[in-house]
């Protein structure tokens, strides 16, 4: 009986000899649902499928180190309601590290695995597609991003806890806006893509949404503002990170970009603000909410998300499945090859870019 077949038939536990050993990690950066993830790879894979998981610490990095620790049910109690990963993470890929992919390798076979699942972002992802491919190692991904700007799936783990925390903070805008007669500028995560502004926006009922997708003219956001005070006293603008100035405008304000090419936090959002208080006479002030997007609970469509693709990935694993990344496609999980995401992203769709201009 094959592996797979024994996960099928759900023989007992003690009858289950050379159950497969899935390595298991988190990539890129934290945010909540990683944990609900975690747990349901452990326990489904250790209770269900007769599977023994060894949890990588941070990352890629981990697995290049051999920072390995076995996972038992025991060790996942209780962390569904947890924000961040209890494996740690970090930002490397290892096709990026000289000596990198060697490593990973021997760590495959130091560790007599059968197959890695690797929980990340884009980043993490494609470095999960090239290890899988290069190494013929047997890699199943689950995309988590609050950026939500991973292609094929409808929704990335985390992503729906970071617009109820920014649609909060839009919220919570409002009325010290108000009282003081302010232009408040916020700025939300999303450096290629400007899903939490655009989404918390629309949902928080900002008065102006700046996102990568489009290219704004701050004279033409200056006037929509001086408009709306004829009537209001106050106005929200959400600004992604990453959003930019339409080429042939006027202004030249643009993010600070970091040593890899990055717009630096807080550097358009400042530009923006003070660009609306000049163009406008408004006083106006700014509010980076930063990584509090990433931090804490994480809400019941994240636990439920992080859940099922957790469960479709160690089933995916178990069956035989690789190179493949659980999605969430309408109402179903299924499983999408790498391909479908590698070297893309996400834009933000044109429906939702209208609503959030016309409101
Ligand atoms: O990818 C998630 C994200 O939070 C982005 O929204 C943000 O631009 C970036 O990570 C921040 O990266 P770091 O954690 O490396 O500062």
């Amino acid at each position: 009986m094959s592996t797979s077949e024994r996960a099928v038939t759900g023989a007992p536990l003690d009858t289950r000899v050379g159950a497969m050993r899935i390595g298991l990690l988190t990539g890129g950066g934290d945010c909540p649902g990683l944990n609900a993830a975690i747990r349901a790879v452990v326990k489904r894979g250790t209770s269900e499928l007769g599977c023994s998981i060894v949890g990588f610490n941070n990352g890629w990095q981990g697995v290049i180190d051999g920072d390995a620790k076995p996972l038992t049910r025991d060790d996942v109690s209780g962390i569904l309601v947890h924000g961040g990963t209890m494996l740690g993470t970090a930002r490397c890929h290892p096709h990026k590290v000289e000596g990198g992919m060697e490593a990973v390798k021997e760590t495959f076979e130091n560790e007599k695995l059968d197959g890695f699942i690797c929980i990340g972002g884009d980043g993490t992802l494609k470095a999960a597609g090239k290890v899988s491919k290069e190494l013929g190692v047997p890699v199943i991904g689950i995309p988590k991003t609050i950026d939500n700007d991973v292609v094929g799936t409808d929704a990335a783990i985390g992503f729906d806890t970071a617009v109820s925390i920014a649609t909060e903070a839009i919220d919570r805008l409002h009325s010290t806006a108000e009282s003081h007669n302010r232009v408040m500028v916020v700025e939300l995560m999303g450096r290629h893509s400007g899903w939490i502004a655009v989404t918390a926006g629309i949902a928080g009922g900002a008065d102006i949404i700046l996102a990568p997708e489009e290219p704004f003219d701050i004279d033409v956001i200056a006037k929509r503002i001086k408009h709306r005070h004829r009537y209001k006293n106050f106005s929200i603008v959400a600004v992604a990170e990453g959003a930019l100035p339409a080429e042939g405008s006027n202004w030249t304000g643009k993010a600070t970009i970091d040593e890899k090419g990055n717009p630096i936090a807080g550097s358009i959002g400042h530009e923006v603000t003070k660009a609306i208080e000049a163009a406008t006479g408004f006083t106006s002030r700014l509010t980076v909410l930063g990584y509090v997007q990433r931090g804490g609970v994480p809400t019941a469509a994240d636990r439920l998300l992080g859940t099922r693709m957790g469960v479709a990935a160690i089933d995916g694993i178990v069956a035989g499945e690789s190179h493949k990344f659980t999605a969430l496609q309408g109402d179903h999980i299924v499983l999408e090859p790498f391909d479908t995401m590698m070297g893309k992203t996400k834009w933000v769709p044109e429906e939702l870019l209208m609503a959030a201009r016309g409101l």
